[in-house]
């Protein structure tokens, strides 16, 4: 079996459907197709130097409009085992070398209009959204730079579900929020592969067609459930729906989208200086 394919099957749990797609052993995109979460770190530090590089990674994401609406927070020791230990479930915060937290920024907009001299008349809903995005694609721009770096890395937005907290915390004014947080570090093992829906459920050729998706979902569960089985005490939600022996990624992700999540979002943003216009 050719490397190329082994990535293809780690991935999806299907062979690679053209003999030509251009994958080497080595290559950056391999290395992004191999990517998977950190969540056991070892000892080592990342030095200051290694950090400011991969910072720098992430400043040269792209930006809507060249505006940079985002903010990167670099957590002092004691700030990442306050998170931790708020979040309570997820001990790879305290245990990674570093926790940065990504931060969608209307602020420094807003104070560049006031030095100026303008009205910053742009507190809308596509701001919130343009900063968002610009928030999330530096930190994976972070993310990538990291694991050709040998660091691993795991995206943490349970920091929304303690919002009031992490913005005192981290000293965070009206106009700026935490999209996620980001643990940094070097693993102690592989991790492993989170098969992925399959490439014909996700890119669509000319338009939108989910017509097949009863039938993809049922052989992605099979795939996923032969490398990934959910034990029947990690079902979501078991209190309420009980244990289904028809469970998988689909039933899973049905029973979380089925309870509202981080409920006091909306509120604490509008109050948190988005207008969402
Ligand atoms: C925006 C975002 C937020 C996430 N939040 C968390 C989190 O709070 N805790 C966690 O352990 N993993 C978190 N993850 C990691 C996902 O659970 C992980 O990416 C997913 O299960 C797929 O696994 P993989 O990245 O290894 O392929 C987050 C990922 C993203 C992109």
């Amino acid at each position: 079996m050719t490397f190329r394919n082994d990535l293809f099957l780690g991935r999806f749990g299907l062979k690679s459907r053209h003999e030509d797609a251009d994958l080497g052993l080595g290559e950056p995109v391999s290395a992004m197709i191999g990517r998977r979460v950190c969540r056991n770190y070892g000892r080592e530090e990342v030095s200051d130097g290694l950090l400011e590089t991969l910072l720098a990674a992430a400043q040269s994401a792209p930006a809507k409009s060249d505006l940079q609406q985002y903010s990167i927070i670099v957590t002092e020791k004691a700030q990442q085992d306050r998170i931790s230990a708020m979040i309570g479930s997820m001990p790879w915060i305290a245990d990674a070398s570093r926790f940065l937290v990504f931060c969608a920024d209307m602020r420094r907009g807003q104070r560049i209009c006031e030095i100026r001299g303008y009205d910053h008349v742009n507190n809308t809903l596509d701001t919130f959204m343009n900063a968002t995005v610009d928030a999330a694609i530096a930190m994976m721009a972070f993310i990538t730079a990291a694991g050709f770096k040998g660091l691993g890395t795991c995206p943490v937005s349970a920091v929304r579900a303690h919002m009031e907290a992490v913005c005192d915390l981290l000293g965070l004014p009206k106009g700026v929020y935490p999209v996620a947080g980001l643990t940094a570090g070097y693993p102690t093992d592989d991790g492993r592969f989170a098969l992925r829906l399959p490439p014909s459920v996700v890119v669509h050729h000319g338009t939108y067609d989910d017509n097949d998706l009863e039938n993809e979902l049922r052989a992605y569960d099979v795939r996923r459930n032969r490398v990934q089985p959910i034990a029947p005490e990690k079902q979501m939600h078991l209190n309420d729906y009980g244990v289904s022996d028809d469970y998988g990624w689909t039933e899973n992700t049905a029973r979380r989208l089925s309870k509202r999540e981080r409920d006091a979002f909306g509120a604490f943003i509008r109050g948190h200086g988005f207008d969402l216009d």
